[in-house]
C-alpha cells in the first residue's frame, strides 16, 4: 500500500484540469446494463470505483473495453443478476445495478451494503420505491432479491432526497410501464446528468434538477455514447488548496453553476474568486476568515466537500462552526486533524473549529475518500512534512492527486509504505 508525504507551507499556482465526475460516471455506467449494443462512454476518471464497476459490469456479462477516458462497454449478452459481496461491499454505489438489471432481466440479486465509515447509508428508500412500482422483494442472507416481471409507474416520495435512490429508481422507471414521479427527489447535477443521459437512450425523463423527476417508461432503450461532466468535488477540493495556501489556481473545466454554495463560502472565507472561460480561478486570502456551514442536499453545501472545508477552517482567524446534516457520523477526520494541532470539539452532528495560526505536520490517515482529501489539504497548508497513509480511499475518488498538486508547485510524492 502507497502513502502521501507532503512538505507542506508552498503557495500552490497555475492551472488544474479537473477529471471526469466520479459520482457521475458510476450511474452511466450502470445505466449501460439497461439496453443491448455497445455504448460509449467518455471522460471516465481513471479511478479504483470505476474499476469495480468495470469488474460489476463484466461479472453481469457485460464486455467492457478501456482506452484512455473512454469506457466502450457491449452490454448485449447480460446472463447473470447477481451482484456480490465482495464487490459491493468495496463500493456502496454497486447497489445502483438493481434498478437497471430489475428493469432489464425481471430480477435481481443484490447483496446488501452494510454501514460504512461515514454512517449507516440504508438503501430502505431505494427497496421501497421498487415495491411501488411493483417489485416482489426479500431478504437473502445478505442479499435484496428483486422479482417483477416488467416494473409499473407508481407516484414515490422519498422521505429524504438520496441521490443514489433517485438514481435506481430514474433507471429503473425508463423501462418500466407506464409513468412515474419522484417526489421529494434529490437535485444534483448527476441525476440532470443521469436524465440527460438517459434521454439520450430515448427515454423519456423530465423535471431532473427539481425536486419532481417524471419518468414515462418506453419499451426499450438504445445504447448510450456521452461525456461525463467535471468532477465538482475533486475541482472544489482544488479550490480550497488554493485558498489555504494562499495561492493562485485556475481550476479548468470548473463549473461555477455546480458550485453556488462553495463558492459563496469560499467568498466568506475571503478567497477571491474570478469567473474565467472554461474555468474558475481561486486566489487565497492572507488570512482565512472563520465561516460557519451547515450541510445540506443540493443546492446547499456539499457534504463531499465538508472536511476539505473543515481543513481550510483550522487556518482560521477566529471560531467556526460546521454541521453535517446529511450523514451522522461524517467527522472522522477531526481526531487526525487534532493530532496536527487543529482546535476541533465535536458535539453531536456539530463541529466547533478554533483557528490556529498553523498546522503541523504529522502521520495521518483516514477512513474514507474526502476525510483524506482533508488530511492533504490540511499537509499542504503545514508547516512541516505530512505522511497520510491508507491512500487507497483516496484512489477511489482522485484521479493522480498527487501528479495534479505536484504541477501546482506542491512538494508532494507517493511512496510505498
Ligand atoms: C451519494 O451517496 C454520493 N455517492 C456520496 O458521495 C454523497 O456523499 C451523497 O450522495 C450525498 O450527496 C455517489 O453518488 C456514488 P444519499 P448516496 O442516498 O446516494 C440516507 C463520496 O465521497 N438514506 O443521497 O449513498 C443516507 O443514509 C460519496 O463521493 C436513507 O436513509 O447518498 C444519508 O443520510 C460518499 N435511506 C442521506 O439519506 C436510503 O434508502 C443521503 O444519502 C437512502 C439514503
Amino acid at each position: 500500500m502507497d502513502k502521501i508525504i507532503i512538505h507542506g507551507g508552498r503557495r500552490l499556482k497555475g492551472e488544474v484540469q479537473v477529471s471526469g465526475a466520479k459520482n457521475s460516471a458510476l450511474p452511466l455506467l450502470f445505466a449501460t446494463l439497461l439496453a443491448p449494443g455497445e455504448h460509449r462512454i467518455t471522460n471516465v476518471p481513471s479511478l479504483r470505483d470505476i474499476a469495480t464497476v468495470e469488474k460489476l459490469l463484466t461479472i453481469l456479462g457485460a464486455t467492457v473495453q478501456r482506452q484512455g477516458d473512454l469506457f466502450a462497454v457491449d452490454a448485449t449478452h447480460i446472463e447473470n443478476n447477481e451482484a456480490p459481496y465482495d464487490l459491493v461491499r468495496t463500493m456502496r454505489a454497486s447497489v445502483l445495478v438493481l434498478g437497471p438489471l430489475l428493469a432489464r432481466l425481471g430480477q435481481a440479486r443484490v447483496s446488501l451494503p452494510g454501514g460504512c465509515a461515514i454512517g449507516a447509508r440504508p438503501i430502505n428508500l431505494h427497496l421501497k420505491g421498487l415495491e411501488a412500482m411493483g417489485a416482489k422483494i426479500t431478504l437473502d442472507h445478505g442479499y435484496v432479491e428483486a422479482k417483477a416481471k416488467r416494473l409499473h409507474g407508481a407516484r414515490i416520495y422519498f422521505d429524504l432526497p438520496t441521490v443514489g435512490g433517485t438514481e435506481n429508481l430514474m433507471m429503473a422507471a425508463a423501462l418500466a410501464k407506464g409513468k412515474t414521479v419522484l417526489e421529494n427527489a434529490a437535485c444534483e447535477p448527476e441525476i440532470v446528468e443521469l436524465a440527460q443521459a438517459l434521454n439520450k437512450m430515448g427515454g423519456q425523463v423530465s423535471g431532473a434538477g427539481t425536486d419532481t423527476v417524471t419518468i414515462e417508461g418506453v419499451n426499450e432503450l438504445r445504447p448510450l455514447e456521452f461525456a461525463v461532466m467535471p468532477d465538482r468535488i475533486e475541482a472544489g477540493t482544488f479550490m480550497i488548496a488554493a485558498a489555504m495556501t494562499r495561492g493562485d489556481v485556475r481550476i479548468t473545466g470548473a463549473i461555477a453553476a455546480h458550485q453556488d454554495a462553495l463558492l459563496s463560502k469560499l467568498r466568506e472565507a475571503g478567497a477571491e474568486i474570478v469567473m474565467e472561460e472554461g474555468a474558475i480561478r481561486v486566489r487565497g486570502p492572507r488570512r482565512i476568515n472563520p465561516v460557519n456551514l451547515k450541510t445540506r442536499a443540493f443546492p446547499g453545501f456539499p457534504t463531499d466537500m465538508q472536511a476539505q472545508f473543515m481543513a481550510m477552517m483550522t487556518i482560521g482567524n477566529g471560531s467556526s462552526v460546521v454541521t453535517e446534516t446529511v450523514f451522522e457520523n461524517r467527522f472522522m477526520h477531526v481526531c487526525e486533524l487534532q493530532r496536527m494541532g487543529a482546535d476541533i470539539t465535536i458535539d453531536g452532528r456539530t463541529a466547533t473549529i478554533k483557528g490556529v495560526k498553523e498546522l503541523l505536520g504529522a502521520p495521518v490517515m483516514a477512513t474514507d475518500l474526502r476525510a483524506s482529501a482533508c488530511l492533504v489539504l490540511a499537509g499542504l497548508a503545514a508547516d512541516n512534512t505530512t505522511e497520510v497513509s491508507r491512500i487507497y480511499h483516496l484512489d477511489r475518488g482522485y484521479e493522480k492527486i498527487e501528479e495534479k498538486f505536484k504541477g501546482l508547485g506542491a512538494h508532494i510524492e507517493r511512496v510505498p509504505e
